[in-house]
């Protein structure tokens, strides 16, 4: 009934069986894992550790890793139990509709944009910042600056984020046997690159540069006591505002989670994974935990090979190695950031298109949207649409603080799968799962405390930002989706089919 009207997951099922609807089937445990690998290891590792390590934690950015990470593995239990359960495109927002009703599913899969298109849109703009620079260093080619930037940020277009945005766009398009190729060949030269660093900057270390490693507490400067940007809601309500410390290793934690999004991207595949019962928790879990031990061991390398002071910079793991003089592992590094950027610009794509997908399936969107493409067996309007979007997004608007609001929009959905785990299992504890959370409800509990904990952790300005979002949200699904909505009407899936053609 109503806004808690719930969608029952065997008719999310039977939906995902009709010939209009029907992606192809083609994924397995390894793809899955390679996806979650592609789209995690990128920005959050090449770009935000520096910065972070430098301003909020210093070498104690290794311990950020490692928090953020536990609250990753905690929500990844809940995903993982969600996934083998109802294996159908949507991910969290599917979820939410058949554990937390129709209103919830909305504010997910409306909040899953500001992961999806804000992340993919954030990341073609870093990817267009490295891939100027080996243009320049290695082929000594320089772009005018006015085709290297929005508008806002002096310049007239980024042409290169463009670029990249349309060619991957034709990828995803052409099909999932594709893109999954692509991804694979991308993420293992990336692999390699990330276990280069970790294998030869280990004989460069300077263990002298992790001491202090949790550097003490400064305040901020006196006149500089609140800052949108810089301030964050847990300063702003317990405390005063400053860096490093306990509470800068936190807040280092909040910054960097946004190297581990994208496992949850595994489960908006779940439609074109063979064997998903199975496969789905391998592919999260997996590339979520080869991930975290990367992660923590090229933190610890990139401090420890320079002072953490020095790490503020567009590539830090390249500047650690610069600064050492070797200039020739620095480009390597630099061309696996390129690589890194590239499949986690695409899989954001691939997850917001799945998501959309599954929306205007259940006419929450318009259901034109939904059409598969006949012989390429993908939703190409959706991700030509999504395509659209981000290019725009990222060739003519300034994004650099809105990387923030893909954080806060991916805990906020890790928040309501931990509580929908909680909630399925007693409205519907019948129902088969080939894999369980541990104890639930413990851990679910915990993922969704150490995810609002996280969220409490960023800037006043990014949750100001995040409430615009979420109220423009309420307007459209007053104004349109509660009534065009599949339940409200009681329209089956083959009036859908139709409207879609
Ligand atoms: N985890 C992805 C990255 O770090 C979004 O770029």
């Amino acid at each position: 009934m109503g806004i808690m009207r719930t969608k029952s997951i065997e008719q999310s099922i039977r939906d995902t069986d009709h010939p209009d609807f029907r992606l192809r089937k083609a994924l397995g445990a390894l793809d899955l894992t390679l996806f979650g690998i592609g789209v995690i290891i990128g920005t959050g590792i090449f770009v935000l550790t520096g910065v972070a390590a430098a301003t909020n934690a210093g070498p104690a950015i290794a311990l950020s890793f490692v928090v953020a990470g536990v609250a990753c593995a905690l929500a990844a239990l809940c995903y993982a139990e969600f996934a083998s359960t109802v294996p159908v495109a949507g991910s969290a927002y599917t979820f939410s509709y058949a554990a937390l009703g129709e209103f919830l599913a909305w504010i997910i899969g409306w909040d899953l944009v500001l992961e999806f298109i804000v992340g993919a849109s954030a990341v073609s703009v870093g990817w267009s910042g490295y891939f100027n620079s080996v243009l320049q260093s290695f082929f000594g080619i320089t772009l005018p600056e006015s085709l290297l930037a929005a508008p806002g940020d002096g310049g007239v277009v980024n042409l290169p984020a463009v670029g990249i945005v349309v060619l991957l766009v034709i990828v995803l398009v052409l099909g999932i046997t594709l893109s999954s190729r692509v991804n694979q060949v991308i993420t293992t030269i990336k692999l390699l690159v990330v276990l280069f660093f970790i294998v030869y900057g280990i004989w460069f270390v300077n263990p002298e540069n992790w001491s202090p490693f949790l550097p003490p507490r400064e305040p901020a400067p006196a006149g500089e006591g609140f800052s949108f940007s810089q301030t964050t809601l847990w300063e702003l309500l317990f405390g005063s505002a400053g860096s490093f410390g306990f509470t800068g290793m936190i807040t280092g934690a909040s910054i960097v989670f946004f190297a581990y999004i994208g496992f949850d991207i595994v489960a908006t595949t779940a439609e074109e994974t063979r064997n998903p019962q199975r496969d789905l928790p391998i592919g999260i879990l997996g590339s979520l935990a080869i991930c975290t031990v990367l992660y923590v061991l090229v933190s610890l390398i990139m401090t420890g090979l320079v002072p953490y002071q020095q790490l503020n910079t567009a590539s830090p793991m390249a500047t650690a190695l610069s600064r050492l003089g070797l200039d020739w592992a620095a480009g390597l590094v630099s061309i696996g950031a390129i690589c890194g950027l590239t499949t986690v610009t695409m899989i954001l794509m691939l997850g917001q298109s799945r998501v959309a997908f599954a929306m205007s399936r259940d006419r929450l969107l318009p259901p034109w949207f939904a059409k598969v493409h006949p012989r390429f067996r993908t939703p190409y309007r959706i991700t030509i649409t999504t395509g659209v979007v981000v290019a725009l997004l990222a060739g003519f608007v300034p994004l650099g603080t809105l990387a923030e609001l893909v954080n806060i929009g991916t805990l906020f959905a890790f928040v309501l799968v931990s509580i929908g785990v909680i909630v399925l299992r007693r409205t519907r504890p019948d129902l088969h799962r080939a894999f369980r959370t541990p104890l639930v409800p413990v851990v679910p509990i915990l993922a969704a405390l150490v995810c609002i904990y996280l969220m409490l952790n960023l800037a006043v300005g990014t949750w100001i930002r995040f409430l615009v979002w979420m109220a423009i949200g309420l307007v459209l699904y007053f104004v349109y989706s509660m009534h065009h909505s599949r339940l409200a009407v009681g329209e089956d899936i083959e009036e859908v089919a139709e409207e879609a053609r």
